[in-house]
């Protein structure tokens, strides 16, 4: 048996990692467990911080801590970058939304005036204008709007940051997997037990395992496969994108993420399927065609990479951030297509509730009380 600690916290993604920063950073002691940190979603993440063009339709809450955690970025990377001196591919962009057809366009502007309702920084361009930014865009573009403010990370790059801040502040990353809470017999969660065997006591638990989150608990997540590209521009003098440029090609959706060192990330599927991590040749065919109908160059460029992981789902598309409702159990989990860009905000509401115990209210639209009925001390 380990010695307790304050925390501990299995999973260490970026939202695990982010969170044990934090604690740590507050005079917690915390431990982390994952087999292979970093190597769920985070491994596939894209890192558009795409709080206004992945604003949906009644999803007003969920965009609003997008919202909150897109303004937090700037600093939370600041300080990351200045604590280990990691370049975090953090940058602002901007974003080119651009539709296939007219069938797109009619969408595009659907979600134009969404966006504008909720005050979002977006506004319709011409595609005159939209090839004057992006001048690969290809021959059949029916419409666009821009968003100038929207940023990119590597998260990658910032999940690596986050262990190596981690270890200059002594805290444990156990590559184990955990197959058990530890309950006492009054059903208060009081640490959690490795695939050896070994129980490792803990003040109080935080889990943060993804979709796999349900396994332990109950809690609602579920996998939502996505299936990615990486292509490599460097070298490739032809080939200059300097914007996320994502859109509709005949209803589907597809981005392109270009990082100045030449990677371009092209993604995704979304499929409700579990996490077998298989890229097949119809989820690789179908970004590929949608991509390629946008950017017509990545043709070109070479494969360097395919990449199929889960995105942890929830019943609601919002995150479930604080306390389970078990005594001693606390949630970071269930943030789907958002869990790069949410990574600040979830873990400054957990600092709060560590800190004095409470949720702060704004981010009352992910406490986790919604689902409380489903969420037990055990596995499901
Ligand atoms: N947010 C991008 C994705 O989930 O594919």
């Amino acid at each position: 048996m380990s010695a307790s600690v304050d925390v501990a916290v299995v999973g260490c993604g970026i939202i695990g990692a982010a969170a044990a920063w934090r604690l740590s950073q507050r005079g917690l002691t915390v431990t982390c467990f994952d087999p292979a940190p970093g190597d769920g979603a985070t491994h596939a993440a894209a890192g558009m911080l795409a709080d206004v063009t992945e604003a949906e339709f009644g999803e007003d809450r969920l965009t609003a801590l997008n919202v909150a955690s897109a303004r937090a970025w700037p600093d939370f990377a600041a300080e990351l970058s200045s604590a280990t001196g990691a370049d975090l591919a953090f940058r602002r962009t901007g974003t080119l939304t651009v539709a296939y057809d007219s069938g797109d366009r009619q969408q595009l502007r659907r979600l134009l005036s969404l966006r504008r309702d909720l005050g979002l920084p977006i506004e319709e361009i011409t595609v005159d204008d939209a090839r004057g930014l992006e001048p690969l865009l290809g021959p059949r573009i029916a419409g666009a709007t821009w968003t100038p403010d929207e940023h990119q990370v590597d998260p990658r790059r910032v999940h690596a940051a986050l262990l190596a801040v981690l270890a200059d502040l002594g805290v444990a990353v156990v590559r184990r997997r955990v197959t058990e809470l530890q309950l006492t017999p009054s059903g208060t969660v009081n640490g959690v037990v490795d695939e050896t065997g070994e129980r490792h006591p803990a003040g109080s638990v935080l889990l943060a395992a993804g979709w796999a989150s349900r396994e332990l608990t109950g809690v609602p997540t579920r996998p939502v496969k996505g299936q990615l590209l990486r292509l490599d521009a460097s070298g490739q003098p032809g080939f200059t994108l300097s914007r996320v440029v994502r859109g509709f090609v005949q209803a589907r959706s597809v981005y392109l993420v270009p990082r100045a060192d030449g990677e371009v990330v092209v993604g995704a599927t979304s499929e409700e399927q579990p996490d077998d991590r298989q890229v097949t040749a119809g989820g690789t065919f179908a970004v590929l065609r949608d991509a390629r109908a946008l950017v017509p160059g990545i043709d070109e460029l070479p494969v360097t990479e395919l990449t199929a992981r889960a995105r942890p789902g929830s019943p609601d598309n919002l995150p479930l951030i604080g306390d389970s409702g078990i005594p001693g159990l606390v949630l970071a989990t269930g943030h789907y297509r958002n869990g790069i860009l949410l990574a600040p905000l979830t873990a400054s509401v957990l600092a709060a509730r560590y800190g004095a115990g409470t949720v702060p209210e704004w981010a009352t639209a992910a406490d986790p009380s919604r689902f409380a009925a489903t969420v037990t001390g055990g596995p499901t």
